[in-house]
């Protein structure tokens, strides 16, 4: 191959870096009125009176929307929208942060200066938003996926399993409760809509990872044809989730836009992200595992309870990771929610197995550990060489490979097992290591190529950059069947006018729109050999149009998984991608502060695109796994009914003092199943087993297992 798998600097980098990207906030709209909120400061009940008057009166203000004058939407599914329970239709409050009035003024100053002086009264309900408060309430989840899965039999009550350990003559047994944070995304780019009513059609500039999803729900909400409403989107500053389901703020300036008959612009501000769009809910975990002495498998249990909102049962599958990832004869998972009085979650980088796999990892840890195990051995002696859920294949695995490559890179054989043993200076020194798997979503996608005047080449898809690299893969994904160089290629996405493509979500772009746009650019080679009539040649491109008095030439491609599964997932393997990461920590001796050294991670994921954008993928996600690890909580105000901190002052995400030495290493493997070019999605696979590998490493600095994220420094005192 001559471009795919060569590392390319982004074709969109100079804009980025020059700042003449344009996101949504900074598309020039002409005529433009700017809303702004007030929001409920109860977290259930309703709005009893909301006083408007005020605001009303004070300057610059065109219109103030509550639940007593706003049109009617009509009913949307969910997902793709983020809350069923549409913004400021009824009274009802179901979360602190719901809005409850919008401001339209002719400056984003004055709408906010109005907002401020709307005041509401409230009929206060009773209000849990802990879950762990209101476990005994917890319910089988019923969502799309196969919420509980169960393979083999094993009684772990035949070995004392009321006890948190036992053993046996020849079994150990153990079992742990693991629990991860909630967390908010915090994209740098804050979600702004401006919708722009052009008669009775709709062009909404949003920042969002589906125009195409955005389009039909927005189209249900307003009850006019998909075909009326346009979504445009051409960057997004980071999304990482918040931005793949429609929210308030997208439904309520297409109607505030409608009533006005003048363009609305809505930009959150930051502390409205911690309840506009979403968060990744905590989880409690609680493993299981039956072994021989040797640390062979008899049995693991994975049982999963997260919180959802009283509108949605948004279901996070903590314990999903476990059904790939060991040979052992008895196999089982479950997942639980509760109902909690928060806004609805939402997946959130590395949702599922990035969660999932800091219980998973975590106790396979402590297993080695009691059991004096080297933990790669036992990682190797339970390796599953086939699903042990389904039974299937797999598609392709290397994770063998991984945990090799990867242990001679890190350098593992360095490692004592014992903790406390390794001491540089003022430091412990500990070093983990940790598992990482992701489901490999795939869905169907279309593209068009098309030959321009002068030989120019423009690929078009209705796909999102939301900074994974996508205009840069495009390209190359293009220029490897047309033979020219990628940074000749124009690449136009984020817009619905644009052949479908779906939700950037799930690391499943590369994939799917990749494999339509190769597909696109064959059938574009072949319809230029049929003009020409002789072989392609990528020298004769720039006067072919001309010799034949053409103003363009395109071809239609498309790509589809092609499979009963609505996920993409083959009907006859499994398919995953995997990994291995290890950590190195240093914990200060006098103040007991983690800090992370280094982080290796080593990976299986089938043909690499661009290792540059790849490797900048998984570095991402490892920064994002040492914010699980250490720094990201958002913590819950028991009083108000909220989440307490909502900057990032007081939500810490890593900064550059907490980024260490990171390296992504990708093992040689090509999936031939998974897609057009033999590789599969990458993205959120960094994020995954980070924490784990962290708080192994911590441990094995300290003696302290950490099970309850983040690992701040009073749980190490
Ligand atoms: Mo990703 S959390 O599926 O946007």
């Amino acid at each position: 191959m001559k471009t795919i798998g060569k590392p390319l600097s982004r074709v969109d980098g100079l804009l980025k870096v020059t700042g003449r990207a344009v996101y949504t906030a900074d598309v020039p709209a002409s005529n433009v009125a700017y809303g702004a909120f007030a929001l409920a400061t109860i977290p259930s009940g309703a709005v009893t009176k909301i006083e408007t008057a005020e605001a009303e009166k004070a300057a610059g203000v065109i219109k103030i929307f509550t639940h007593l004058n706003t049109p009617k939407l009509k009913p949307v599914k969910s997902p793709p929208a983020g809350q069923s329970f549409l913004p400021m239709q009824t009274a009802e409050i179901k979360y602190a942060g719901q809005p409850i009035a919008l401001v339209v003024a002719e400056t984003l100053e004055a709408a906010a200066h109005a907002a401020d002086l709307i005041s509401a009264e409230y009929k206060e309900d009773a209000f849990e938003i802990d879950f762990t408060k209101s476990k005994a309430k917890a319910y089988p989840a019923e969502n799309f996926a196969e919420p509980n899965t169960k393979v083999g039999d094993f009684s772990f009550a035949a070995l004392g399993a009321s006890k948190t350990d036992a053993e046996t003559a020849s079994t150990k047994f153990l079992r742990r409760v693991y629990r991860t944070a909630d967390r908010h995304h915090n994209p740098i780019e804050s979600s702004a809509s401006i919708a722009v009513w052009q008669n009775d059609d709709l062009l909404l500039y949003n920042t969002t990872q589906g125009v195409c999803s955005c389009r039909q729900t927005l189209a249900d909400a307003l009850g006019i044809e998909p075909e009326r409403v346009r979504v445009v989107t051409k960057f997004v500053g980071g999304a990482f989730g918040c931005k793949g389901y429609v929210w308030a703020h997208e439904f309520l300036s297409a109607v505030a836009a409608r009533e006005i008959k003048r363009p609305v612009k809505i930009v959150l501000s930051r502390d409205q992200d911690f309840t506009f769009h979403g968060h990744q809910c905590a989880s409690e975990q609680t493993l299981t595992i039956a072994a021989d002495k040797n640390g062979k498998l008899k049995a693991l249990k994975h049982d999963s309870i997260t919180p959802t909102s009283q509108f949605e049962d948004y279901v996070e599958y903590a314990a999903i990771g476990t059904r790939v990832m060991y040979a052992a004869p008895a196999l089982e998972t479950t997942h639980k929610i509760v109902k909690v009085d928060l806004n609805n979650p939402t997946p959130m980088r590395a949702p599922h197995e990035g969660l999932s796999m800091f219980g998973l990892e975590s106790a396979m840890d402590e297993l080695a550990f009691e059991l004096k195990i080297d933990p790669i051995k036992l990682r190797l002696t339970n390796y599953a060489e086939k699903d042990p859920t389904s039974g299937k294949p797999f598609s392709s695995k290397k994770l063998r490979e991984c945990y090799l490559e990867g242990a001679k890179m890190f350098g593992w054989n360095k490692r004592n097992q014992q903790p406390g043993s390794m001491i540089d200076g003022n430091h412990f020194v500990g070093i983990g290591v940790a598992s990482a798997t992701m489901t490999s979503f795939r869905f169907p996608s279309k593209a068009r190529v098309t030959l321009e005047k002068n030989g120019a080449i423009l690929v078009e898809t209705a796909t999102q950059e939301i900074g994974t690299g996508v205009y840069t893969v495009l390209a190359q994904m293009a220029a490897e069947v047309l033979e020219i160089p990628a940074e000749k290629i124009r690449v136009e996405i984020g817009d619905t006018l644009l052949p479908e493509a779906n939700m950037s979500a799930g690391s499943s772009s590369t994939m799917g729109v990749g494999s339509a746009v190769l597909d696109a650019a064959m059938k574009l080679k072949r319809k230029i050999e049929e003009l020409s009539g002789a072989r392609y040649s990528p020298e004769n491109l720039s006067n072919i149009l001309e010799d034949k008095n053409l103003g363009k030439l395109a071809a239609d491609g498309e790509w589809t998984p092609g499979n009963k599964n609505p996920l993409g997932e083959p009907d006859d393997v499994s398919m995953h991608t995997f990994g291995a990461i290890f950590a190195e920590v240093r914990v200060d001796r006098s103040l007991m502060i983690p800090r992370v050294a280094r982080i290796l991670g080593a990976y299986s994921v089938g043909r690499i695109v661009n290792p540059k954008t790849a490797k900048s993928q998984m570095t991402g996600g490892m920064i994002w796994g040492i914010g699980q690890a250490l720094t990201e909580h958002s913590i819950l105000e028991r009083t108000y009914g909220c989440f307490l901190n909502r900057d990032l002052a007081s939500y810490e995400v890593p900064v550059n003092l907490d980024v260490p030495v990171l390296e992504a290493h990708f093992v040689e493997e090509i999936d031939e199943r998974a897609s057009a070019f033999g590789g599969k999605g990458i993205g959120e696979l960094g994020g995954v087993g980070v924490a784990a590998a962290i708080a192994n490493a911590v441990f094995n600095a300290t003696g302290k297992r950490v099970r309850n994220l983040p690992i701040t420094l009073d749980k190490l005192i």
